[in-house]
């Protein structure tokens, strides 16, 4: 089981595949809004046909009918993972389930996640600007048990807050973490990073890596070597 997923950030079609050449095994890919909006789905099918795992990131929120429906046309993507904003509330959550159920293709449904809240989201912005009273990690953590409640496989969220989602939630829920670097890396944009080993040791199920791997000057091995880390090897 691969425990790293690559987000294939990238503008150009030609560039993904290129990055993909490299890898002659399946991999876990997360693919977001910036390569399907601009190539459509016709490219998740061609990177599910060379045989790789999919996380579609496209953080779906709107009324329960709207994300059901939504949620049924992805799910017949037979992509592998999809996600949700919390924030939508336990009856937007039930319903995509419902749609994931009924679009499931042989009776396989792709896992669903929830977004949190979003790691650009400060504490501040949270308070005074989304009026959410109380501590960040709190609200995550109580976003993580509704979405629990409402039938979700798991979270996306920040390392730092696996291990107090899983106390919460169960060690089977899953936690999928982005925000990770290579000790050796610059941090980018990113405040708040881990490095693999913290993140294997803070439980996280999956991680969610970029740059590291993608600007590496060899993907492969960045990749194989994340992955010996994850899999305790
Ligand atoms: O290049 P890097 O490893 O920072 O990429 C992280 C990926 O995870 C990006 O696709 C980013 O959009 C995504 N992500 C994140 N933080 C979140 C949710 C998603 O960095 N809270």
């Amino acid at each position: 089981m691969s425990r790293t997923m690559v987000a294939l950030d990238f503008s150009k079609k030609e560039d993904v595949m290129n990055f993909l050449d490299k890898f002659d095994k399946p991999i876990y890919v997360k693919v977001g809004m910036e390569l399907t909006y601009a190539f459509g789905f016709e490219m998740i099918r061609e990177i599910k046909a060379r045989g790789h795992k999919i996380f579609l990131d496209l953080k779906l929120h709107d009324i329960p009918n709207t994300v059901k429906n939504g949620m049924k046309n992805l799910a017949k993507l037979d992509v592998d993972v999809v996600n949700l904003h919390a924030a939508g509330g336990s009856a937007m959550m039930k319903a995509a389930m419902e749609g994931l159920n009924e679009g499931a293709v042989n009776g396989k449904r792709p896992l669903c996640i929830a977004v949190t809240q979003l790691t650009s989201t400060s504490q501040e912005a949270m308070n005074e600007e989304l009026l959410i009273p109380g501590d960040v990690k709190d609200v995550v953590i109580s976003y993580a048990k509704l979405a629990k409640e409402s039938g979700l496989d798991g979270v996306v969220c920040s390392v730092h807050e696996a291990r107090a989602i899983h106390e919460a939630c169960g060690a089977d829920f899953l936690t999928v973490t982005p925000g990770i670097r290579l000790s050796s890396d610059s941090k980018d944009d990113q405040k708040r990073v881990a490095t693999p080993q913290f993140a294997k040791e803070e439980g996280c199920d999956y991680i969610v890596v970029g740059r590291s791997i993608t600007k590496s000057e060899d993907p492969y091995k960045t990749y194989n070597e994340i992955e010996a880390i994850m899999e305790g090897k």
